[in-house]
This record gives structure tokens, sequence and C-alpha cells, in this order.
């Protein structure tokens, strides 16, 4: 049996999904030319000219939601004496001086690049992410990722974000900070509760089956 996502989690996803669509309307009037200059001066040491980053500790952001990524930046500000929900070092330094403007026209930038595709390496290992991926893990009630990021990892715009092409070492690190609870900012625990019964190998596994997806 696949495991099903409770109701009450699914109300509380559409009313964010709802929530998220004003969000999206805001970021249609980004000038994406002017967030393309901030790329061009500070973001293209580590992410790339158009959002493919070349090293794997660093994500691709290229072709992701407008929504989620304007999330993402404000996530790594900390904010009315609260540590930021999302505690991250370098983006912390990064975000510190963009202004809600800024954040806005970044977003609109990587949303319209297209990610380059990537290959999966380890056939066995794909084998395992691709069935954890589709169905989930029914005895331990892991649900399908499928049912938030799509089948092909495409991602629902503009909340649940495109996971598709990513670098497998970003997305297992993601996954384990999840579990670990040091990366909070998942709407109504979303992800931590995923991840917290996944094992290291299948957390890999995922990862790696992730980023060959297309
Ligand atoms: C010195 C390297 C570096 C620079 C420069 C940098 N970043 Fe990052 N960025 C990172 C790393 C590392 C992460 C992963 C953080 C984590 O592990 O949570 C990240 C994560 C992100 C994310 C989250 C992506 C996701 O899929 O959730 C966004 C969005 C982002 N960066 C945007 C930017 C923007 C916009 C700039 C320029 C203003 C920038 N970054 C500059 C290293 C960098
Ligand atoms: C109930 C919906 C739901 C399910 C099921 C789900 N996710 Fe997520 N996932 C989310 C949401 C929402 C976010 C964005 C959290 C945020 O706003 O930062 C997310 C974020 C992520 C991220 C971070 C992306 C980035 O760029 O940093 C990864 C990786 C991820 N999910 C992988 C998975 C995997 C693998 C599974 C299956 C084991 C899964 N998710 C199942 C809702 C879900």
């Amino acid at each position: 049996m696949t495991p099903r996502w409770p109701a009450t989690v699914i109300a509380v996803a559409a009313s964010i999904l709802a929530a998220s669509l004003a969000f999206a309307q805001g970021a249609a009037k980004a000038d994406a030319a002017k967030g393309q200059s901030i790329v061009a001066q500070v973001c293209v040491a580590c992410h790339g000219n158009d959002g493919n980053s070349p090293l794997a500790a660093n994500p691709v952001l290229a072709g992701q939601y407008a929504g989620y990524t304007l999330k993402q930046l404000g996530n790594f500000k900390a904010q009315d004496g609260k540590p930021a929900e999302r505690p991250n070092a370098i983006m912390a330094g990064m975000v510190a001086s963009l202004s809600a403007e800024d954040m806005r026209n970044l977003a609109a930038y990587f949303e319209a690049q297209k990610p380059a595709p990537r290959a999966a390496r380890d056939p066995q290992l794909v084998k395992l992410g691709q069935s954890i991926y589709r169905g989930g893990i029914a005895e331990r009630g892991v649900a399908a990722c499928t049912a938030c990021h799509g089948p092909t990892g495409a991602g629902i715009p503009a909340q649940f974000p495109r996971l598709a092409g990513q670098h497998a070492e970003y997305t297992a690190a993601q996954l384990k900070a999840f579990r670990s609870g040091e990366r909070r900012n998942d709407p109504a625990r979303m992800m931590r509760s995923v991840t917290e019964r996944l094992t290291d190998r299948e957390i890999a596994a995922l990862a790696d089956y992730i980023s060959g997806l297309r």
C-alpha cells in the first residue's frame, strides 16, 4: 500500500499554495535583468552565471520556482531577534545586504534559467532511490516524494521545489539537515516528518536518483 499523506497536512499545503500564488504574482513584476547584474557581481562565484553551480556543495538554482527561491532568501536571514529558520553562515552573509526587491529580482532571474541535465551515478542505489521516491516506505510511514515534488522532480509551483538534476551532495545534505532539525523552514514539518525515519543509505539513494531526474 502506498502511504497517504494525512488530509490535515494536505489542507495546510493547499492553503500555503494559495498564499504563495499571491507571492508569485508579486514576483511576476520582478525585473530579472536587475537580478542578473547582482548574480554577475556576487552569486556567480558559487552558483554560476545562470544558476548552474559547478561545485556539488552549492545548489543549482536554474529553473527553480521564484516563490520558493524568494522564501529561501528570506529564511536565511535572522529576523526579529529570532535565529534564521535556515541557518547557513555563507548564505546569511549573502542575504544581509539584499533588499526585498533585490530578492524578487534574483528569484525571477533564476526561474528563467535553464537547468543543465545531470546523470545518476550508482545503478544499484538508484533502484532503491526510485522505489522510495515513487512509493515511499509503507511500513515506516515514509511518504512518497512524488506526492509533493512530482514524478519527474519538477515540483509544484511555487511552494514545492523543483528537485530534478540537483547535485546529489547538496540534496543529501539538505535531507540530513531536515532529519536533524537543523533546517526547520518546511511548512507543517512536511520534510522533517518525511526524513526522520530515513537511513543514511536511503538518503544517498534518493539523492543519486534525484540528480538523474529531468
Ligand atoms: C561563497 C559561496 C556562495 C555565494 C557567493 C552565494 N551562495 Fe547561495 N548558497 C551557497 C551554499 C553553500 C548554499 C547551501 C546552503 C545550505 O546548505 O543550506 C546556498 C544556497 C542558496 C539558496 C537555496 C537554494 C535551494 O535550493 O534551497 C539560494 C536561493 C541561494 N543560495 C541564492 C544565492 C544568491 C541569490 C546569491 C548572490 C546574492 C548567492 N546565493 C551567493 C553558497 C553561496
Ligand atoms: C507533504 C509534501 C512533501 C513530501 C511528501 C516530500 N516533500 Fe520535500 N519538500 C516539501 C516542501 C514544502 C519543501 C520546501 C520547504 C521550504 O519551504 O524550505 C521541500 C523541500 C525539499 C528539499 C529541499 C530542496 C532544496 O532545494 O533545498 C528536498 C531535497 C526534498 N524536499 C526532497 C524530498 C524527498 C527526497 C522526499 C521523499 C522522501 C520528499 N521531499 C517528500 C514537501 C514535501
